[in-house]
């Protein structure tokens, strides 16, 4: 996937680089009401009936109704979950032997953080926006820690303009050292995980498109089409990057694309094919980083090169095909046109037509002399069997 820095290698250098940060958990989620408990999924969960006197009794509900998974109920009134499931989420309350309710916890169960899968796309030289979903579905509330560090330096922070969507976009106003480390770290109430990502800003450097790309006829020109774009919009102009494009374009229906490079933001087609619809698309690539990637291609326009109004009907209807140019473009004209078939293929398809007579000539030939032959046979054998009887028939005859 061009553009993406997806790190697999790094992963490995994760699992060293991890550190559990269970401390950063429990100060985020101390304010959150006491009574919520979350658990792994799986495993063993124990709840403590915090009002409870020791050694009295208490009896617990879950979900206002009695406890129905298996579970161990000790005598100092803890309740001890075993493999827990997601169902067993809920509310769970203990109660004193008189039913005068002692505490309500609200346990929440899953998984502590796994790696993430974290991608990151350099649109220009002053951004690198990363993005990244969970690999391990945690079910549980999640933050994340989100830093960087160019050249080994001190880890600054990656900015997550909104906590809902799983992004973060680092922004700087110097030139990028092509070596930046980001570190994305997933944290919620079970545990803490990072991961990092190493991310080439030469080569991850993927231009978005380039915008508001136009194709206009050139007046009296009747090859030519003048293609006009802008920079994408995130693409430093002012810094005075130089970015180059690519242009493409073919007549429709072609699938040959002819292509042209500038710098510029406009172009012209010089060699059209004459009345005849065009798609365009433009393409960018940073100028002076050539192993850098390719934005996506522009949205494709369409235009036709100026026509004088006077000769167009002719035009369309007497100009020959290309065939040269755009060989296996219109398989479907060359067998319309069939008698105007080069001589050379003429030749061969009378050959062929010879060869065919000659085989047919010579089937019948050869049928007829074995039905023939087939027949005499037959009519001997019928004369001789009808002589035969004729002769049984003398002898048995009384003389
Ligand atoms: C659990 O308790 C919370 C608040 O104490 C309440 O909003 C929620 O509806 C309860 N859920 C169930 C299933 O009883
Ligand atoms: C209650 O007993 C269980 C074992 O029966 C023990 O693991 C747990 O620590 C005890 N809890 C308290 C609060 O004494
Ligand atoms: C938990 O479930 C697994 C299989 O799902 C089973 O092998 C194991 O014995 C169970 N453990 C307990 C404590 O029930
Ligand atoms: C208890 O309520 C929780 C939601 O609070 C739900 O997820 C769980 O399935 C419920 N369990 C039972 C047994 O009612
Ligand atoms: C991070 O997640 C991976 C699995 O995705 C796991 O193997 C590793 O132990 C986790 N590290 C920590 C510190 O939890
Ligand atoms: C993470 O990415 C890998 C490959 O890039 C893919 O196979 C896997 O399904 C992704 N996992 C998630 C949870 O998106
Ligand atoms: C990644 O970020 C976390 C949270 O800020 C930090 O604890 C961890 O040390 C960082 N890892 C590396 C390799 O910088
Ligand atoms: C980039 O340019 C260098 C020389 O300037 C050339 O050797 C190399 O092949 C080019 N790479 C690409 C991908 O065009």
């Amino acid at each position: 996937m061009p553009g993406l820095v997806s790190c697999p290698g790094g992963l490995i250098v994760i699992g060293i680089l991890s550190l559990c940060v269970v401390h950063i958990s429990s100060e985020i989620w101390s304010n959150e009401v006491s009574d919520v408990q979350y658990g792994s999924l799986g495993s063993s969960v124990t709840l403590t009936c915090g009002g409870a006197q020791h050694g009295s009794p208490v009896h617990w509900r879950h979900n206002g109704s009695t406890v129905r998974f298996r579970h161990t109920h000790t005598s100092n009134g803890t309740l001890i979950l075993h493999n827990t499931t997601r169902s067993m989420e809920g509310n769970y309350s203990c109660h004193n032997q008189r039913g005068v309710l002692l505490q309500t916890i609200r346990l929440r169960l899953g998984h502590s953080p796994g790696y993430l899968n974290v991608s990151c796309r350099v649109p220009s030289h002053f951004i690198i926006h990363c993005f990244w979903t969970q690999r391990v579905t945690t079910h549980l509330p999640t933050n994340y820690i989100t830093t960087y560090s160019v050249n080994d330096e001190r880890a600054q922070h990656c900015k997550q303009t909104s906590m809902d969507v799983n992004e973060c976009t680092i922004n700087n106003h110097e030139f990028w050292k092509p070596k930046c480390l980001v570190n994305i770290t997933e944290v919620n109430p079970l545990g803490s995980n990072s991961t990092i990502i190493y991310v080439d800003v030469q080569k991850s450097m993927k231009p978005h498109a380039p915008e508001a790309v136009t194709a206009l006829e050139v007046p009296g020109e009747s090859t030519r089409l003048l293609v006009q774009w802008n920079f994408p919009q995130s693409w430093p102009v002012m810094a005075g990057l130089p970015l180059k494009f690519e242009l493409q374009y073919k007549p429709v229906g072609s699938n040959y694309w002819s292509k042209l490079e500038t710098e510029d933001t406009s172009a012209q087609i010089m060699d059209a094919l004459e009345s005849h619809l065009h798609h365009i698309r433009v393409r960018a690539q940073d100028a002076l980083i050539n192993y850098s990637q390719w934005s996506e291609w522009s949205q494709v326009v369409q235009a036709q090169p100026w026509s004088d109004p006077l000769v167009t009907a002719e035009v369309t209807t007497d100009e020959p095909f290309d065939f040269p140019i755009f060989p296996s473009t219109f398989p479907v004209r060359a067998t319309e046109k069939s008698p105007d078939l080069p001589p050379s293929e003429n030749g061969s398809l009378g050959l062929l037509i010879t060869l065919g007579l000659f085989v047919a000539v010579m089937v019948a030939v050869v049928s007829s002399v074995t039905t023939l032959l087939w027949i005499r046979n037959r009519r001997r054998d019928n004369v001789t069997k009808q002589e035969l009887t004729s002769m049984v028939k003398m002898k048995s005859l009384p003389v």
